[in-house]
């Protein structure tokens, strides 16, 4: 399938697949098993200007949007869904920053992510707000000039690894979601601390972590938009990472049927490669097919979103939703059509299936998603041409 990337599209595409191969790949099976949060490569990823992608380029960016990013996500993802994943939630936490933050903010803040300098994190779920985002409990009091911040965040991307951090409180909590409000918090303030890391089934290198704040004051000028915007942030926010988060899965998608053809082709059984059985032909057939829906979608979400659109919850939820379940799908054949060593961490296949679960579960699950997909269906007046 031909997409027309431009050129600058290209190099881009080809530097992000030079890191991957050359940095990432070599390295991931160790990042899974020791856990590790892969710095060295983030800091290649800096040095390769890969962070200044999505910044607009008064701010030091690129201003190359969406569709570039999630090329490079794919990429990267096609070598190891962690660290991409570490790459995509920085941009996450990045982007309440780029919509609603205030021009010095903007400038305060954007220069010093665009050259990968400071990693961000976003910060929305608590225990009682997984998918009812609205129950957020962490609460940020006015007194004088400041804010005092008292609640915890949890399963944090980035979290603890990360310098800025897009917290969304309340500021009203009689008001329910009319009462949020987005705020930035630097690491090292006092009263911010981070609480428990994870141990996960996937993503494993990457940081998920509590963010305790206690007593934890922080500017007026910290305030993101205005008091009482912070569900709006947030979901604006999330509209516009969702084709990342299908990126993520459709570049894990590709690593793993990629590996799937190549031990297909080398595996003999009954006297023959088992690339030769119909029943695999099939099933890498599906999965070729499956992976390249997706990725249409994902890049024509993307390309909408560059072109400037006011609203595309629903192409953002379905990209992510269809990628997802896509990735689930495909990675769980390549571990089938790898038989008994798909299953052993000698292979690369039990891995990305491992790693493909999240992905249906953050950054909204597969079925909140779907109540979203449907209502802005069904809200519709008359159904697109
Ligand atoms: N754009 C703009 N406004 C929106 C909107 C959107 N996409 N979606 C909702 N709103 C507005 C509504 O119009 C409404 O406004 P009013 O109060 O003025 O009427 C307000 O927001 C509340 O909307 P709802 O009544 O629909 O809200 P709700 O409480 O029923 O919840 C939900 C809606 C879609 C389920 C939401 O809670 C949601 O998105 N949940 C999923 C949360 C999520 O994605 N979490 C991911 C965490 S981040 C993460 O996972 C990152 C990581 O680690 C990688």
């Amino acid at each position: 399938m031909e997409y027309f990337l431009t050129e600058q599209q290209q190099l881009i595409k080809s530097l992000a697949r030079r890191i991957a191969e050359e940095r990432i790949l070599p390295v991931r099976a160790e990042l899974d098993e020791t856990e590790e949060f892969p710095w060295a490569i983030i800091k290649d990823m800096a040095d390769a200007d890969l962070f200044r992608i999505f910044i607009p380029e008064q701010y030091e960016g690129l201003g190359e949007g969406c569709f570039a990013q999630c090329v490079v996500v794919e990429e990267l993802s096609r070598a190891c869904c962690a660290v991409a994943l570490t790459y995509a939630a920085d941009a996450l936490g990045a982007l309440p920053i780029l919509l609603y933050g205030n021009e010095e903010q903007k400038q305060n803040y954007l220069p010093h992510i665009a050259d990968g300098a400071k990693l961000t994190a976003f910060g929305l779920t608590e225990s009682g707000a997984g998918s009812d985002a609205s129950a957020i409990k962490t609460t940020a009091t006015r007194d004088g000039d400041d804010y005092i911040i008292n609640g915890t965040k949890q399963f944090i991307t980035n979290g603890g690894e990360a310098e800025i951090y897009t917290i969304i409180v309340l500021t009203d909590p009689s008001r329910g979601s009319r009462g949020a409000s987005a705020f930035i918090v630097e690491k090292g303030t006092p009263g911010f601390t981070f609480g428990k890391k994870e141990k996960k089934m996937g993503i494993r290198s990457a940081a998920t972590r509590e963010l305790v704040f206690h007593n934890c004051r922080v500017p007026k000028e910290n305030l993101v938009g205005r008091e009482g915007l912070g569900f709006i942030v947030t979901m604006k926010t999330l509209d516009s990472s969702r084709p990342g988060v299908g990126a993520l899965a459709l570049g894990l998608a590709q690593g793993a049927l990629e590996a799937a053809v190549a031990y297909a082709r080398q595996r003999h059984q009954f006297g023959h490669p088992v690339s030769s059985i119909q029943a695999i032909q099939h099933m890498l057939a599906n999965m070729d097919m499956e992976l390249e829906a997706a990725r249409s979608l994902i890049y024509a979400t993307a390309k909408t979103i560059d072109s400037g659109a006011k609203s595309f919850t629903e192409e953002g939820a379905m990209a992510k939703v269809f990628a997802t379940d896509m990735a689930m799908k495909v990675t769980t054949d390549a571990v089938q059509i790898f038989g008994g060593v798909g299953y052993m961490r000698d292979y690369p296949a039990e891995k990305m299936m491992r790693d493909a679960k999240i992905n249906q579960i953050y950054e909204g699950t597969n079925q909140v998603l779907r109540n979203v997909i449907a209502l802005e269906l069904l809200k519709r007046k008359a159904l697109r041409a």
